[in-house]
């Protein structure tokens, strides 16, 4: 697939979960269409490796854990002593154990929610006013297909993404009448590290609802998070974008 350079000079990007999968192609594509980008990911030495791998003067990375807002707003200050902070992608996220909900680990289903809904919240609480000042941000929260169908033995994840869900609609009209916009977006299977989270019959049953037959490749999906993060997006807000291969069809 060719990849589309966007126009991002001038602006600053934040990309949470950035160290690999999803984020670390976001963050490519970004710098390579003339974004500064700010990664902010849990994991020290995916981290490195990925700053190995960008290898790019334009790229700042932050061990930050997502779910703890102390950490998120000690990093937000920093960044925007050296910049205004025009996009955020909140990507970070983790699917927890393959279980039914009456045998989930109570601490276990809390930390899903916690980093897949929580991590968003604290992201938007810290940075939005940031992009008030400045009336311009750009805002795409990851979330998934499992939050608009509920997967099953997966209830903690789904929820965390439901709730991504629900909070990009508030927030996308609380700020409707700014240049500011806040999508969802709702992935399907992806071959990213994520899977190997899943139990493989699981995978195979996510898979086997999808009519276009196979994983998304991470390249599609950035395509779309680009598109939403564009100064070009200057209408969709509070919505939710679809990118399942046909199989959530609402
Ligand atoms: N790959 C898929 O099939 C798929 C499908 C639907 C949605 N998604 C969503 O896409 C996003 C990216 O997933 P991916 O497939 O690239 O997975 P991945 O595991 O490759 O990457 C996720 C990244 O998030 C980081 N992370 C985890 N917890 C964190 C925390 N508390 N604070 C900061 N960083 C943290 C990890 O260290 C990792 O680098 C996730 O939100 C995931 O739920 C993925």
């Amino acid at each position: 697939m060719k990849n589309i350079d966007f126009n991002f000079k001038n602006r600053t990007a934040i990309v949470t979960g950035g160290a690999q999968g999803f984020g670390l192609n976001i963050a490519k594509r970004f710098l390579n269409s003339g974004a500064k980008v700010i990664i902010w990911d849990v994991d020290p030495e995916m981290l490195d490796k990925s700053n190995k791998e960008l290898n790019s003067p334009n790229l700042i990375s932050h061990v930050v854990d997502v779910s703890k807002y102390k950490e998120v707003e000690h990093f937000t200050k920093e960044v925007i002593k050296k910049s205004n902070i025009d996009i955020l992608i909140n990507n970070a996220g983790i699917t927890g154990p393959t279980a039914s909900l009456w045998e989930y680990d109570i601490e276990m289903w809390k930390k899903v929610v916690d980093i897949n809904l929580m991590g968003t919240f604290n992201c938007c609480r810290a940075i939005v006013p940031n992009m008030i000042k400045n009336n311009y941000g750009r805002i795409v929260n990851v979330a998934s297909v499992a939050g608009k169908d509920g997967n099953a033995n997966a209830s903690a994840y789904s929820v965390g993404k439901a709730g991504a869900i629900g909070l990009t609609k508030s927030l996308g009209k609380e700020l409707a009448d700014k240049n500011i916009a806040v999508n969802a977006v709702t992935p399907a299977g992806a071959k990213t590290r994520i899977l190997d989270q899943m139990t493989k019959e699981h995978v195979q049953r996510m898979l086997s609802k999808v009519p276009r037959g196979r994983f998304l490749e991470v390249e599609e999906f950035t395509s779309l998070v680009c598109w939403l993060s564009s100064e070009e997006n200057t209408f969709s807000t509070a919505a939710v974008f679809d990118i399942s291969g046909g199989r959530s069809t609402y």
